[in-house]
């Protein structure tokens, strides 16, 4: 399974982590103020902090919070 967006508003984590680096955001709730995703149903939401922690944006491994 290949992990690399949310799904809910079309934003892959490579776009996400785009706009955290220009922005220099280092939390999901400070990149929120940015770019909006995450507000559905939130199953991004382990992902986005992972790749907010290491910049990686592909995952094939499912996450927990
Ligand atoms: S996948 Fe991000 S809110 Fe649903």
């Amino acid at each position: 399974m290949r992990i690399d967006r949310c799904v809910c508003y079309e934003k892959t984590f490579v776009q996400l982590q785009r706009v955290a680096e220009r922005t220099r955001a280092r939390s999901l709730a400070e990149l929120q103020q940015h770019v909006v995703f995450g507000k559905r149903c939130q199953m991004c939401h382990p992902y986005v902090r992972a790749m907010l922690r290491s910049g990686q944006t592909v995952f094939d491994q499912l996450l927990e919070e």
